[in-house]
Parts: structure tokens; C-alpha cells; sequence
């Protein structure tokens, strides 16, 4: 198995980037995720470690061994693709067969039996033995991707790429089939990239997860940092609910104090280690719906309040959308709170989980010494 080492990876298409200083490493036998919205660049970043493209510019290291140049075919990489892209004239065996027929193991070809051999294990291990002799519209959806993956899988690959496997198929299938896919992963040990846009999908299945927008890697951590420590707003945006308040700094240190538009002050702290707040800086303020309380756990909380605009039952909670002034805010209160439309609401967040973050998104990181984009411009 390798470790894969991104360096300054660069990817445009005529005057569009579609990815930018990617610095990242993908250890051995861990499964990564590469999770952000369409279009963000997940799919280009995928083909550029198969080396399906070229990027423009930086490295790309399997082990120590530099692969920038190396093609597709000699990179010993599994691809599923976005679609299954199983050939719908073949059989479920020869979808499979098809990559170990084409290669050569130090010069040799692989025999028959050799090839019967691992393709009945690859069935084995997507669970589809018996079903070698269907061809794909003989097989629902969640079996085809079970194909696609034994196909990525027969040859042996050091490295699994992943591009959204699961994104045809439904809620329930969904689960399932990650589970599968974590399941072969870990009996593997091979090292995995997976694309996806769904962080539900993300921050279950990972060891990391790579935060991706516009190009650009956000913030790349373990699941539970993504969440708890989110590095910029879009980040806290997009993983999990946030609500966002807008202020200035007005006291800087460890903790950090924000006045709001209208006088209020509230205190925190940053997840933006490093980052040089100034005083006056515009910032936000971002606190997460099970962090708002009904009643104080420290005279350090802050205090909240705010009009209940609407009350939604979602099993063990209730979730209170109200308004703080012209902002809406999110909290997640035990289910026998009894609170109506149009009462006034008081609730109170702890120092430490007031998350305060810069506005400037990928242009703060470069201002962190240390940072993988410190100091770097968009080119
Ligand atoms: N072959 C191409 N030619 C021109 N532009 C491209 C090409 N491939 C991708 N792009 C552009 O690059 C950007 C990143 O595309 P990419 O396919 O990597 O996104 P993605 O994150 O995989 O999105 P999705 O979730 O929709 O699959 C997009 O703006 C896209 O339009
Ligand atoms: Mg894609």
C-alpha cells in the first residue's frame, strides 16, 4: 500500500481552475474523503492522482517514488467512476476480467485460471458470487455498484479512488453499501480516496475528509475536528448547522470578545489557531444548535435572545428556528421545552463553544505561518 503526497497541485481547463494549491497527504491504508459541492473540484483531484490528467502544475508522490508523469495504467490505482461505467454488453465476469486480461504482471500475462481465480474472489468480496454470467441491466442498481467495485478491486490496486459510488442509489442502499465499502476498505487496508458531496456519507465513513470549495482544500482533518473546529465559515457552513452572528472584535486574547450591531457583546473563542485577529476586524461569530442551552451552564455564557419564529419536532429534540434581530438562529433544545411561534426565547452559549472566525475564507489561511496556503497568492 502507499501514501499519497499531493504537492502544489494545480488543474485549470482553458480559464477555468478547477483545483489549486492542493498540499495534502493521504496516508497508507487510511480512507480519505474529498467532500464539497458540485463543481468544487473533487472529481478533477481524483483524476489528477489517477493520473487521468495532467495537472499544470506540482507533485504528486506514491510512497517516495514522484508519479506526475507516470500514466494511468502504471499507477496500480482501482477507479470507480462516477457513473458505474460498466460495459452494459458484457458480462458481470468480463466487466470485471477486463483489467487483469489487459495486464502484465512483470512482463507476463495473467492465465485463465489465474483470472478465474481472483475475479470469483472479488465477487466473493463484494458479496455477488453466483452472479458472474449476468450482464448489468440483469442487476439492480446497488449490485451494479457492487461490480464496479470488484472491478476496481480485481486488479489489485494500491490505492482506491472512489469518485461519489454511491450517488445512484437510494437512502437505505446508501448505508449499506458504505458500510460495504468500509467494511472491504479496512479488511484491505488499502489506502482509499472517496468523493462526496454528502457529509452525512463523509463524516462516517473517514479518517479524514478533506473540505473542498471553489478549488481550493478549506481544511483537511479527521471528522471530528471538521466538526468541532471548523477553520473557515464555509466550512462551519457546510458541515452540520450553524448559526452565524456578525460583529466587530472589540477585545483580543484567548478569548476573544465581538461587539454585534446593536451593542451586545458576545465572547469566544477562534478554532483559527494562529490566525492574526485585529481590533475593529470584521468577523462571525458561528455556534452550533445543540451548543444553544435553556439555561446557563457557567456565568461565562453568553446570552442570547431572540423571538421563536417556528418549533419542529425531530424525535429525541425539538429544533427552534428564532430570530436574533434580523438573524436566524438555530437551536436544538430537549423535546418537553414548551415554546410557541412569536414567544420571546433566552438562551445561553458557553464561552468555548462560540466559534469566532475570520471573513476572508481561503485569503485568512494564507495569513497562518505554518498553513499549507500560507503566503500563497492565487496565481
Ligand atoms: N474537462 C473539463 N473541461 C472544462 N472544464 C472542466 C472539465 N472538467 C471539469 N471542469 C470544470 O472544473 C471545475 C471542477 O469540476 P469537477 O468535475 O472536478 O467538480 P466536482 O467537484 O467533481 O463536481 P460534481 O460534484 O458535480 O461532480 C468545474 O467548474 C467544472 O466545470
Ligand atoms: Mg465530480
Amino acid at each position: 500500500m502507499v501514501t499519497i503526497t499531493l504537492k502544489n497541485l494545480r488543474k485549470t481547463f482553458g480559464e477555468v481552475v478547477a483545483t489549486d494549491d492542493v498540499n495534502m497527504v493521504l496516508e497508507d491504508g487510511k480512507l480519505s474523503t474529498l467532500l464539497g459541492p458540485s463543481g468544487c473540484g473533487k472529481t478533477t483531484l481524483l483524476r489528477l492522482i489517477a493520473g487521468f490528467y495532467e495537472p499544470d502544475h506540482g507533485e504528486i508522490y506514491f510512497d517516495d517514488r514522484n508519479v506526475t508523469d507516470i500514466p494511468p495504467n502504471k499507477r496500480n490505482t482501482g477507479m470507480c467512476f462516477q457513473s458505474y461505467a460498466l460495459w452494459p454488453h458484457m458480462t458481470v465476469f468480463d466487466n470485471i476480467s477486463y483489467g487483469l486480461k489487459i495486464k502484465r504482471v512483470q512482463g507476463m500475462k495473467y492465465t485463465p485460471s489465474a483470472i478465474d481465480k481472483r475475479v470469483n474472489n472479488a465477487l466473493e468480496l463484494v458479496q455477488m458470487s453466483g452472479l458472474g454470467e449476468r450482464t448489468p441491466h440483469q442487476l439492480s442498481g446497488g449490485q451494479q455498484q457492487r461490480v464496479a467495485l470488484a472491478r476496481a478491486l480485481v486488479i489489485e490496486p494500491d490505492v482506491l479512488l472512489l469518485d461519489e459510488p454511491l450517488s445512484n442509489l437510494d437512502a437505505k442502499l446508501r448505508v449499506e453499501m458504505r458500510e460495504e465499502i468500509l467494511r472491504i476498505q479496512g479488511e484491505l487496508g488499502i489506502t482509499t480516496v472517496y468523493v462526496t458531496h454528502d457529509q452525512i456519507e463523509a463524516l462516517s465513513i473517514s479518517d479524514m475528509v478533506a473540505v473542498m470549495d471553489v478549488g481550493y482544500i478549506q481544511q483537511y482533518a479527521p471528522p471530528r475536528e471538521i466538526y468541532d473546529s471548523p477553520q473557515t465559515l464555509f466550512v462551519a457552513d457546510f458541515i452540520g448547522k450553524c448559526t452565524f452572528l456578525d460583529g466587530e472584535i472589540s477585545a483580543l486574547g484567548d478569548t476573544l470578545s465581538v461587539r454585534l450591531p446593536d451593542g451586545q457583546i458576545v465572547k469566544g473563542m477562534t478554532p483559527l489557531l494562529g490566525y492574526p485577529f485585529q481590533l475593529n476586524e470584521l468577523v462571525r461569530c458561528a455556534v452550533r444548535p445543540e451548543d444553544l442551552h435553556s439555561v446557563a451552564t457557567s456565568l461565562e455564557d453568553n446570552m442570547i435572545s431572540g423571538v421563536v419564529n417556528q418549533v419542529v419536532f425531530v424525535g429525541s429534540n425539538i429544533e427552534v428556528n428564532f430570530n436574533v434581530g434580523e438573524v436566524s438562529a438555530t437551536s436544538l433544545l430537549p423535546s418537553d421545552a414548551e415554546l410557541e411561534p412569536g414567544s420571546l426565547i433566552k438562551l445561553y452559549a458557553p464561552l468555548s463553544q462560540m466559534m469566532v472566525l475570520p471573513i476572508g475564507g481561503i485569503d485568512a489561511l494564507r495569513k497562518i505561518p505554518g498553513h499549507p496556503l500560507y503566503a500563497s497568492t492565487e496565481s
